[in-house]
């Protein structure tokens, strides 16, 4: 029985910094970004919108035409936790509408989790072939201001069904991993962003995926000309350029030049660069730009490669299906990536400045520019999410942030 994915959307916030913006104020040469590390924009989050709003909006539009009675499990994949207890995914399971009797909860190991959700989520279709499970992998990449990292920022969604005889990719349940305790990159729970030894990180990377990969190719038999296509965890786009580069290095056939190999991973680079990093979601974003550009895909194997900071690493791969084409959401995307609002670099920096109370004080956000749902604020500890009503959706540019503003008609309340 085929099992793989049935249905993919991605979704990122509605603001956006062009990284020759932040190069100018940093005083750098913005080919350092565009070229060096391969990014162009990066996502900007407003204040009412956060990993559950922005996971609602990728979920509701992969499930659409999808019977919500076939959906047994959400897993909501972060690295972006808005509370050491409660699932991010319950809330998401609440705003888009799902039964109850659909599980949901939350994974973690950083940009690895959303692999490890499609994995769990492979073999739980197996056994119950009439179900469906979604993974959703929603994050704020976040860096200090001036760091090193800054220019990788991004963030978003995507949501992928799972399901038995899927429409897009036939996934393999076979694959290879690397597991090792390191302290590359790591955030406490004290601190907002995350701490990075940057340069370790890439080493890091590296060697997790020449491990996973020989791991996969004993696990698999299969060999590198078995695969068309490859997409990497995307951390910045020239990531997968190196990770490619390193892997041709002892498994490509001789021959095999370096224009022949960048263009194995071209057309998976094109979304990334205009959102930045999304940590869990970034190699699945990476699949959906290769799945919607002009390459013809079909019956070809694509090579996946996730990458975890801590580390854990996982090679797998699957092989795209005929008629792919018709079920992707390629026109709401390209809308999305190209209808957001450039912001100057002094509102990017008060949005980055901004952050919910940590003294438990109420707070009612601000209309932005959001999708289908919005975080109206925090009451009584409890954060407070509602559905945005279209006709009431809030102007392009954004408002002063922190100002109060009385919370919309249809906050939903609690049972
Ligand atoms: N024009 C074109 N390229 C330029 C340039 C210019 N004017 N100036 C520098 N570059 C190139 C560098 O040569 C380098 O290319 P290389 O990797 O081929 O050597 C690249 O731009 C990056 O420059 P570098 O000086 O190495 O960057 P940095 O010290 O500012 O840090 C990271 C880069 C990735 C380490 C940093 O952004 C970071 O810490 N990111 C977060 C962690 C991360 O993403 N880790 C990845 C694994 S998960």
């Amino acid at each position: 029985m085929k099992v793989g994915i049935e249905a993919i959307s991605i979704y990122s916030p509605r603001y956006y910094l062009d990284l020759k913006s932040l190069a100018a104020v940093r005083g750098i040469d913005a080919e350092k970004y565009y070229k060096g590390l391969g990014q162009e924009r990066m996502a900007v989050v407003p204040p009412d919108e956060d990993i559950v709003t922005m996971a609602a909006n990728a979920v509701e539009s992969a499930l659409e035409g999808i019977d919500f009675r076939s959906v047994d499990t959400l897993m909501l994949a972060t690295e972006s936790g808005i509370d050491q207890s409660k699932a991010a995914a319950i809330y998401v399971h609440r705003l888009v509408g799902l039964p109850s009797t659909c599980k949901a909860y939350e994974l973690k190991q950083a940009c690895c989790a959303g692999t490890a959700g499609v994995l769990a989520a492979l073999a739980l279709v197996q056994q119950h072939p009439q179900k469906k499970v979604v993974v959703v992998a929603s994050d704020i990449a976040r860096y200090g201001l001036g760091t090193p990292g800054e220019p990788t920022t991004g963030a978003g969604a995507v949501a992928l069904v799972i399901s038995a005889d899927p429409k897009l990719v036939e996934l393999s349940p076979d694959v290879g991993a690397y597991t090792a305790d390191v302290m590359d990159f790591w955030r406490p729970n004290y601190m907002d962003e995350a701490l990075v030894d940057g340069k370790y990180s890439i080493r890091v990377y590296l060697k997790a995926l020449a491990e996973s990969w020989n791991a996969y190719v004993k696990e698999t038999g299969l060999d590198f000309t078995d695969h068309y296509r490859f997409c990497y965890h995307l951390p910045f786009t020239r990531m997968a350029e190196k990770g490619h580069l390193h892997l041709a290095k002892y498994s490509a056939p001789e021959g095999m030049g370096r224009e022949a190999l960048l263009e194995q991973i071209y057309s998976a680079q094109r979304y990334n660069r205009l959102t930045g990093n999304l940590y869990a979601g970034s190699v699945y974003v990476a699949l959906t730009s290769l799945l919607e550009s002009q390459e013809k895909l079909e019956n070809k194997r694509v090579g996946l490669f996730s990458y975890g900071s801590g580390c854990m690493g996982i090679f797998y791969g699957g092989v795209v299906q005929p008629g792919y084409k018709k079920h992707l959401k390629e026109e709401k995307h390209r809308q999305m990536l190209g209808n957001r609002t450039e912001m100057p670099y002094g509102d990017y920096e008060v949005m980055y400045k901004n952050s919910l109370p940590k003294d438990g004080s109420e707070y009612m956000n601000n209309h932005y520019h959001v999708g289908n749902y919005r975080l109206a604020g925090v009451k009584d500890h409890k954060r407070i999410y509602e559905a945005v009503e279209r006709e009431e959706q809030a102007p392009r540019s954004a408002p002063a942030v922190n100002s109060r503003s009385a919370p919309s008609k249809r906050s939903v309340s609690y049972p």
